[in-house]
């Protein structure tokens, strides 16, 4: 039997391409996003191997039903990926632009990475993926519940890592840690910015080696030992 994935965030840019991926690699894959124009858009693509699930993340209380109906058409799930997100500056600190980030990155992911694991506990195995982000490292004055978010993710996927390793049930747990890819989040020409299609490909490479953290692309494990080290009175210069 083919094996199968849900990507939750997957109407647009690493989301909409891992799919992409998956499906080329032979996965039945669930996808998910508020965005139905782009779901349907997708799963006219390949409608054999695609399913799609509206699902806005915010919306806690739908998040259970959401995983079961798809649960029901996939049997069971080898991989899940979270790559919903939200970054916007912010640069006079108005809670109305805090707030959304802080629902996607810091309270759905939890929710979704709980569901997740707890499906896999049951099964006995599964995989999921994280898509964090260098931000995770340090601290900005721009941007600061976006940082602060991905540093959330990161340690709530250490977490779930330690945990799986502890577990009887084969449960793996990837922390994807992106520099700069070309996806409309990215917000117009950067420093070091690599393609989709790139990153998707490394992201894949590190799913089938089941690492436990992978910066994408490779360069950015580099960058990120150095935002490490960097005292912040440097870093606040960026
Ligand atoms: N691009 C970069 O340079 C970069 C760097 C580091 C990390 N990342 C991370 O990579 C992930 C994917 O971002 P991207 O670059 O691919 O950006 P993107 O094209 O803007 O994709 C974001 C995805 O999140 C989904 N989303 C947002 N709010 C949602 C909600 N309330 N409910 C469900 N889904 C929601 C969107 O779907 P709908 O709008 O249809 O709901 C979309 O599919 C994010 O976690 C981001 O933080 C990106």
């Amino acid at each position: 039997m083919g094996k199968s994935a849900i990507v939750i965030g997957a109407t647009s840019g690493i989301g909409r391409e891992l799919a992409k991926l998956l499906v080329s690699e032979g996965y039945k894959v669930a996808i998910t996003g508020r965005r139905e124009d782009k779901l349907q858009e997708i799963l006219k693509e390949n409608p054999k191997k695609y399913i799609i699930q509206k699902h806005d993340v915010t919306k806690l209380e739908h998040s259970e039903k959401v995983f079961n109906k798809i649960i029901e058409e996939l049997g069971v799930v080898d991989l899940i990926i979270y790559s919903s997100g939200i970054a916007e500056p912010n640069y006079n600190l108005e809670w109305e632009k805090s707030l959304p980030t802080l629902e996607v990155n810091v309270i759905a992911a939890a929710k979704i990475y709980d569901i997740s694991y707890n499906l896999f506990h049951k099964q006995g195995f599964g995989h999921l993926v994280g898509i964090s982000s260098v931000a995770g490292i340090r601290g900005n004055r721009h941007t600061p519940a976006y940082f602060a978010s991905k540093a959330f993710q990161n340690n709530y996927l250490e977490s779930l890592w330690m945990k799986a390793k502890r577990s009887k049930a084969d449960i793996h747990i990837t922390d994807i840690a992106p520099g700069f890819i070309d996806t409309k989040m990215a917000l117009g020409d950067t420093f070091g910015m690599a393609t989709v299609e790139k990153a998707t490909r490394q992201i894949y490479s590190a799913i089938k080696r089941k690492k436990k953290k992978a910066y994408i692309t490779k360069r950015w494990s580099f960058i990120a030992f150095i935002m490490r080290i960097l005292p912040a009175s440097l870093i606040m210069r960026f």
